[in-house]
């Protein structure tokens, strides 16, 4: 950990109104007092504005967890960054893996989601991370270096570093299996040095790159206490709030 941690959530498709508002009414009370480190999560696109307003004024800030990059027009469906920040949430999750391997997400649609992201003023988290076969195949360097340069294509240095990375190995996502700490900060390693060959050793090293891949209360201390691991972005231990407030509360 170099840096101001990040520790947030992703709820994917669950909660509704009443346990999601019963969720962070705890994590409000449980996290007070947390002064050191930031507090963020992505809800749902139908959570936004109730939530957002229950948190708004505290420490626990509050994302969505995807977006198309028109601001408005003839997109069924989608939901544009003009509409999020009218919610009062201020940060969007982008290229989550499940976006990228579920929906088909591409890097080419994933930058321009980050640009318009930027010029709208809203703060993005840009997922990257490996296949299982991937890694086996001795392919996770040139994997990050795709997402990460497709992802940053066109970014200025003053864009970039407002940026958060969050690097989730596909193969960790909801499995229980984590990347061990040493692997997880191997790769931060390597995604921050393709940042500093596209930008510079300072703007790479200010970055925070978050981990994610089924973040415990049981695993949290040992991968933050990396020197490349700046946070973590904790899925199913995100909807709990006990479990969530102990990897917020890491040591
Ligand atoms: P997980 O999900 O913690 O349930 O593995 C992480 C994520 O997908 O962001």
């Amino acid at each position: 950990m170099a840096k101001r941690p990040l520790m947030s959530g992703n709820w994917k498709m669950y909660m509704n109104t009443a346990s999601g508002l019963d969720l962070v009414k705890s994590l409000k009370a449980n996290c007070g007092d947390v002064k050191d480190r930031d507090i963020l999560i992505f809800v749902p696109f139908t959570l936004l504005a109730p939530i957002a307003k229950e948190l708004d004024g505290t420490n626990v800030w509050v994302g969505a967890q995807n977006m198309y990059f028109e601001k408005e027009g003839a997109f069924t469906g989608e939901i544009s960054p003009l509409q999020i920040l009218d919610t009062g949430a201020k940060w969007v999750l982008l290229g989550h893996s499940e976006r990228r391997h579920v929906f088909g997400e591409t890097n080419d649609l994933i930058n321009k989601k980050l640009k318009s992201a930027l010029a709208h003023g809203l703060k993005p988290v840009l997922c990257v991370g490996e296949l299982l076969e991937e890694r086996e195949g001795g392919k996770i360097e040139e994997v990050l270096k795709t997402q990460t340069k497709g992802g940053f294509k066109e970014l200025s240095k003053e864009d970039a570093a407002k940026v958060v990375i969050a690097y989730e190995p596909v193969w960790a996502i909801g499995t229980g299996k984590t990347a061990s700490p040493e692997d997880a900060d191997e790769a931060h390693k390597i995604i921050r040095e393709i940042l500093a060959s596209i930008y510079d050793q300072g703007t790479a090293d200010n970055m925070r790159i978050l981990y994610g891949g089924s973040v415990k209360p049981d695993n949290v201390d040992g991968l933050m206490a990396k020197p490349n691991i700046d946070g973590s972005l904790v899925g199913g231990a995100s909807l709990k709030a006990d479990g969530f407030t102990r990897i917020v509360k890491f040591q």
